[in-house]
């Protein structure tokens, strides 16, 4: 059997206990290194905790030495651990696949994930519209495609969840190009950075799918000891110091609820303001009033 076991967004203790018993019946652990990590516990530290080695995977083994993940699976347990969901935000779907062409049977222990925690800013996971990824900018690779899924999101009035880059274990242009396996050291997105980027996208584009006074919230380490939440404009948290990783950030959509904006006013510096550009923002985007046709023709 191969398992796929969520780890949950933090601490070790937060897998479930039918995950844990899983992971005991295991003849081999690995866990997914590349798409997330878990904040409050180390490897040593889940090792101890599982009484079993893991074995980090990073991407290049499971996206190309899927075999060697997948070896006697279909007579032993293997155990694919992945922080948050299996599914959130992260496709394992192709190694499900790949086990099961292979005749090996796969069961799925969820978890939690950041795409349902994200709901702890207080804004409805009912109202949320299409996820984003931000990637790091370079001098010459700018990918702007998310910004119109932004622009649709909040054309309908619905919030934008941001997940932010991570790099681990990647190789600098040179050190590629010269085929050295010389990996430069981990970076995670910052929410000042995120919002660097959002601003210089829509000073671009000029398509006004959001604009410096747009409302944003800022997640940092959400489910972790030191969860942090910051509500304030894009341009407000381009100057923020979100501390340590992993952060997320939301881009409040036009139809913001009175109970959704009554519980982010606790995470504010200045509640008036932020109730104002809250209620500016909304203005902005509405939609022009809708004008029966027959009313239209009279017009004419
Ligand atoms: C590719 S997603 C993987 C999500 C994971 N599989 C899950 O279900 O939560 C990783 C990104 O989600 C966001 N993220 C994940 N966990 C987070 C947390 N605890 N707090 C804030 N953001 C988080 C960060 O932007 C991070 O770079």
């Amino acid at each position: 059997m191969l398992y796929l076991i969520g780890l949950g967004l933090s601490y070790k203790s937060d897998i479930t206990v039918r995950g844990l018993e899983a992971v005991r019946r295991c003849s081999r652990v690995y866990l997914e290194h590349y798409t997330s990590i878990l904040m409050a516990a180390s490897l040593e530290e889940l090792q101890e905790f599982y009484g079993k080695e893991v074995i980090l995977a990073d991407r290049e083994l499971v996206e190309s030495g899927s075999d060697e993940i997948l070896r006697d699976a279909d007579s032993e347990d293997v155990a694919f651990l992945v922080v948050g969901d299996p599914f959130g935000a992260t496709t394992h779907t192709d190694l499900v696949l790949r086990a099961k062409k292979a005749g090996i049977q796969v069961e799925t222990i969820h978890n939690a994930s950041v795409m349902n925690a994200v709901g702890a800013c207080g804004l409805q996971l009912y109202n949320f519209g299409q996820t984003i990824s931000m990637v790091f900018f370079t001098d010459s690779w700018k990918p702007d495609s998310w910004y119109n899924k932004v622009w649709e999101n909040r054309k309908i009035g619905l919030h934008t969840l941001v997940l932010l880059d991570i790099k681990v274990k990647e190789q600098s242009i040179e050190n590629m190009a010269r085929g050295r396996l010389i990996y430069e050291p981990p970076r995670y997105m910052s929410i000042s950075q995120c919002c660097e980027q959002l601003l210089e996208i829509e000073e671009k584009r000029q398509d006004q799918a959001y604009t410096p006074d747009t409302p944003v919230v800022a997640i940092s380490r959400l489910g972790s000891p030191t969860q942090t939440l910051k509500a304030g404009t894009i341009r407000e948290l381009a100057n923020y110091d979100s501390g340590e990783p992993l952060h997320s950030l939301v881009i409040l959509g036009r139809q913001c609820h009175e109970l959704e904006l009554e519980y982010l006013l606790q995470f504010t510096d200045d509640k008036d303001k932020f109730r104002t550009s809250v209620l500016q923002d909304q203005e902005f985007f509405k939609p022009a009033p809708w004008v029966p046709p027959h009313e239209l023709a009279e017009e004419d």
